[in-house]
């Protein structure tokens, strides 16, 4: 059954590269980034870990935990994380989730049969605070991910779940934002003590509120 936004993120314990974790504790009041990728020793996957690996710093500034996932086992992610710190300039510095036997993979239907029968598809799943899902992508193998964009929607979710605005069409972290169409325009002028500017009636743009 896929998982759809507004879900609470299914609950499991795994052995990862970190030891036995239980996703729900181990999240704790933390926002959480579950990725899957295809396969240990590949060529994409390897610039992907070193790249999400070399941005924890900002993971870590918006509260937020990094954990990856594949079918292979604790001790070959053991193995590739070698590759990575030598390749990607990083050695990895977040849970690595062993899967062998698809429990992980099937709860959050990161098999696409029918681009791979066995092989964990590149998926990402956002997680907030409370453990409902905010966001989910998906790539296939051939394509690997774009981390400033991840940590560009992160930074979106974690201000409009502070704020009644939502971000704009390439939107980066300090533009201008739109204010939600339920606010009325006394509420906003209240809400948004730097003022707006209304283009339409339903398009009221004000500068981001914490900056
Ligand atoms: C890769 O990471 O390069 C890859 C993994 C599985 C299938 C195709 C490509």
């Amino acid at each position: 059954m896929a998982i759809r936004l507004g879900d609470t993120a299914p609950d499991f314990t795994a052995d990862t590269t970190e030891g036995t974790i239980n996703f729900h504790q181990w999240l704790g009041d933390s926002w959480g980034i579950l990725f899957s990728h295809p396969k240990d020793f590949t060529p994409v996957c390897t610039t992907e870990l070193g790249a999400f690996a070399k941005a924890k710093a900002e993971f870590d500034k918006r509260n937020t935990k990094l954990i990856g996932v594949s079918v292979d086992s604790v001790e070959s992610h053991k193995g590739w994380a070698a590759d990575i710190a030598e390749t990607q300039g990083s050695p990895l510095n977040f849970p690595v989730i062993g899967d062998e036997d698809h429990r992980v993979a099937d709860l959050y239907d990161m098999i696409h049969p029918n681009a791979s029968d066995t092989l964990t598809v590149r998926t990402v799943f956002i997680i907030g605070p409370d453990k409902k899902v905010k966001l989910t992508l998906t790539y296939p193998a051939s394509t690997g991910r774009n981390v400033d964009e991840i940590i560009r929607v992160l930074d979106s979710l974690q201000l409009t779940a502070q704020y009644s605005v939502a971000t704009p069409v390439n939107w980066t972290d300090g533009d201008d934002v739109i204010i939600a169409p339920a606010i009325s325009d006394d509420e906003a002028k209240e809400k948004f003590p730097k003022g707006f500017k209304a283009l339409k009636p339903y398009l009221r743009v004000t500068p981001q509120p914490n900056r």
